[in-house]
Order: structure tokens, then sequence, then C-alpha cells
């Protein structure tokens, strides 16, 4: 008999609606892959994953249109959530809206307590949905913090008599982020507080709140998903999920092969492929000209797409950098964030004007032609849940050189890459040297571009992945674990 399974995917960020970072690439991409799974994967069947965002001041959505109103009980009064729908490529995607949300302006805000007010009224409201649209959702699909509390409360709800049992899975793309104190919100809404074995200090916050309830636990890669279990990724929960191992399943996330594909990317000077591979030179001299460096073919030409942000090791690849004292390469560094990391970069360049290049900005196309124009794409990411440039990065030929950690262990390999191991600056030279050592042996590079071209990184893959937990969440009998509320 054919099975519906009904997933709701909750998460604070989706483009093309609204996108601050990968978060916003992945939970665009992964429910649309999943939906479009071919049925020799999903057999009999049918899959129904609906989409449901914050409504931020500056998300864009045509057409949208006005769905439904209700309202949470809070305290002594009530606030009212407003529902809007859109579709997005066959997806119905719904926003919530709300004086919690209006009144935070940004997606994510400095200020923790605006954040808690907007991503719990946000979390419990999503939560509530399906019921209020007479949809049965099978599945709660929660992406980070931001919308943990909605696993949480959704086994709260489970421990209520006669309730339907829907499953719940908890994506982790960032552990270190997980939310502040949510003592009082949950107090006000209702929301019962467990008696968890998370350690003391976490019982309070919605991403380790989210974890301790999640039926199932998705780091966005498998590397991750082991680092998360040792005290150096692990955030003081790795003794935590290491009791939970059982339920933690990493899984790669993807890229999208469709855009990101040099053959077919108006945003670059020269299409080429895999065999085409010498069609990719004109690209580096037009971005060489482009970013008024001189242009020569035989000096290697380094790049970092990044958030500038310690994660990304901003301040290692400067460091590393700086200790060249004979700079036999060109640099090109684009990205915005922590001024601190944004100005230490201007003062690399202001040293050598001559080889490197500051572009602090978010510039979507000149991203493309820097994949598809440089040489060697460095990532010295402290800790790294995915990553997601370096795949595209060896999408377009220009080969991946990496901290061997999370995803980027994962990814890049060394017959598609260079790795290290140390987050720190002589680690990092050591490998841009050897990396630099070897670029002028045309062969041996082409044969490293190659490699990364090869590989493929569609999102079916994840997505397939996915769809299988789904299945073996919707089919477990396990009974409701029992109710450990404190009072
Ligand atoms: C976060 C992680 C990054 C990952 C992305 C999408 O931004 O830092 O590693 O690729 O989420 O999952």
């Amino acid at each position: 008999m054919a099975e519906t399974i009904n997933v709701l995917f909750l998460a604070a960020e989706a483009d093309p609606f609204i996108k601050v970072g990968g978060l916003g690439d992945v939970s665009s991409a992964l429910p649309r892959a999943i939906r479009a799974l071919p049925i020799e994967i999903t057999g009999d069947t049918r899959l129904d994953i609906r989409l449901v965002l914050p409504m931020h001041s500056a998300v864009r959505a045509d057409p949208l249109r006005p769905l439904t109103v209700f309202s949470l009980k809070r305290g002594e009064s009530e606030v009212q959530v407003e529902v809007f729908e859109s579709v997005f490529e066959g997806m119905p995607v719904y926003f919530i809206s709300g004086d919690p949300i209006r009144s935070s302006g940004s997606v994510y805000s400095l200020k923790a307590e605006l954040d808690a007010e907007k991503y719990v009224f946000f979390s419990l409201a999503a939560m509530e949905l399906p019921r209020q649209i007479n949809w049965d959702v099978d599945v709660i699909h929660a992406n980070d913090w931001h919308t943990a509390l909605a696993v949480y409360a959704n086994l709260t709800k489970r421990w209520e008599e006669g309730a339907r049992r829907v499953a719940s899975m908890l994506t982790l793309h960032n552990l270190p982020f997980m939310g502040p104190d949510i003592s009082e919100l949950l107090k006000s809404y209702g929301v019962p507080l467990a008696q968890t074995d998370l350690p003391e200090w976490a019982r309070v916050m919605p991403l380790p709140l989210g974890l301790w309830a999640a039926d199932a636990i998705t780091p966005v890669s498998p590397g991750y998903g082991e680092e998360v279990l040792g005290p150096e990724f692990g955030c003081g929960l790795n003794e935590f999920l290491s009791q939970r191992r059982t339920s933690l399943h990493g899984i790669l996330n993807g890229i999208d092969m469709a855009s990101y594909n040099p053959i077919d990317d108006d945003a670059i000077d020269t299409p080429f492929s895999l065999l085409t591979l010498e069609d990719r030179a004109p690209n580096k001299a037009v971005l060489q000209t482009r970013l008024g460096l001189p242009v020569d073919p035989n000096v290697p030409l380094l790049a970092m797409v990044t958030r500038m942000d310690v994660q990304k090791g901003v301040d290692i690849a400067i460091k590393a950098l700086q200790s060249f004292k004979n700079m036999t390469f060109q640099v090109v560094i684009l990205g915005t964030g922590d001024p601190v990391l944004e100005q230490a970069a201007r003062e690399l360049q202001a040293a050598h004007p001559e080889n490197i290049r500051i572009e602090t900005r978010f510039d979507a196309q000149l991203a493309r032609q820097i994949y598809a124009g440089s040489d060697l794409f460095l990532m010295p990411s402290r800790y790294e849940p995915c990553g997601l440039s370096q795949m595209i990065a060896m999408r377009y030929g220009c080969v991946p050189l990496v901290r061997a950690t999370g995803g980027l262990r994962d990814t890049v390999t060394p017959e598609s890459g260079f790795l290290f191991q140390k987050a720190n600056p002589l680690a990092m030279a050591n490998a841009l040297r050897k990396a630099l050592h070897l670029f002028p042996d045309r062969k041996a590079w082409s044969k490293l571009q190659l490699a990364g071209m090869s590989k493929d990184f569609s999102w079916v893959n994840s997505a397939r992945q996915y769809f299988d937990l789904y299945q073996a969440l919707v089919l477990e009998t396990k009974p409701t674990s029992p109710n450990p509320i404190r009072s």
C-alpha cells in the first residue's frame, strides 16, 4: 500500500527568500532535493515536504497570500500568529509572522533576548501550524538552535494523552551556537521544562533541549558527526552526544550542481568543463584584470570566498600568507564579517599592493569568477560542520587547500587537494609551500583539478539518506519516552 510521509522543514533562513549563510543554501536545496527524489528511490512512498520560515522584514516572496491566523497562549494573554503561503518550484512554503518577529529587525540580532523571543515564538507557532491547516505531519525537521525548540516542544506534546506521534529530526549545522537561556519564555508559553540528562548549564538552552528530544540528530557531515563526540569540538555536550550516538547520523550536504556548473554559468567569461580544461585559462586572465592584478598565467592565484569569521580561520590565513617573505603568488579574499578581520585583511593588502586584493562585500558574481579563475582555494577553518565553498571550488577546477576537519576532511582528499592538520599559520604555510611547489607542474596540477571536477556533490545523495531516515523514524514503533517533567 502506498504510504505518505509528511515532513515540515523548519529553518531561520532559506534562499531565495532570505539568505545569510550556508544554512540558507541548505534549507533551500535540501527539501527540494528530497521532494524531487525519483520513484526508483522512493518506491511506494509519497513524500510531501514543506518549508516554514519566519517572515523576517527582509523576506521577499512572490506569490504570497495570507493562509490563516491563530494564536498561542502566553501567560495570561495570547500572541497572534499570522501565516502566509507561497510556493517554490512546487514546494509549499509557509511564512510565520507575529509581533515577536516583526519587532526584531534582522534575521540574527546581536541581542540574545530579541532572538530568543523571536525564535521561541517561531518554533512553537511552526509546530502548531500543521494542526491548524489540517495537515497530518509525520516528521518535524528542525535546523540549528533557532528552530530546535520545535523538536523539544514536539516531544512534550507526545506526552499528552492520545497525542499523535510525530517524529523529529534536528540537523546540526553549527554546534557552538546553542541559543540563550529560554527558561522564562518556556514558562510563559506553558512549555514544561523536563528533567534532562544534559549538563546543568545546557538544560535551559534551545539547541541542547532539541538534541535531547530529537529522534534523530543529523550533523551536516559524517566527519563533524564524529568530531562532536570529542572534547575539542563537542562544546561541552560531547559526553551527552556520545550517549546519543545511535541517534546520530552525519549526512554530507550537497551543492546545486546545475547552478554551479562551469560549462553553463553566465557569470563567467569562458565556459569550460572537465573535457575542455584548457578553456579555464581565459577566466584567470579576466579575473586578474578585473582585480587590477598583473595578468600572468604562471603566477598562482590564491583565493578565499568566506565569511570573515574566526571559525573560518581568516586570521590563520592572513598570518600564513604574511610569513612568505617573497610573495611569488597573488591573493584575492572576498567576504564580509568581523571588522577586526576585515581590517587585518586590508592591512595585508596595504603591505603587498602588487599581490593582494581584499574585497569586503557580498558579490555573488565575483565569487563565481573567483571559483572559475583562481588556482588554489584556501579554507583553513578551525571547525567546519560541512563547508560548501570547497565543493564549489572543486567543481570549478580550483584546487582546495583546507584544514583536515569536519566536512572538509570528508570532501577533500590528497588526490583532489591539500590538507593540513593543525589550525595554525605554520601548518597552513607548510601546506601552502607544497602546493606552490607543485603548481608549475601543469600535468600534476591538472590531475588534481580533474579529480575535484569529477566528484559528485549532487544533493540527491544526501536527500536519499534523509529520506531513508524519515522512513526509519516513521516506521519506528518505539513507545514515546516516559514523561520526565519536573513539576
Ligand atoms: C554552517 C556551517 C557550515 C555548513 C553550513 C550548512 O554555516 O558552519 O560548515 O556548510 O552551515 O550546513
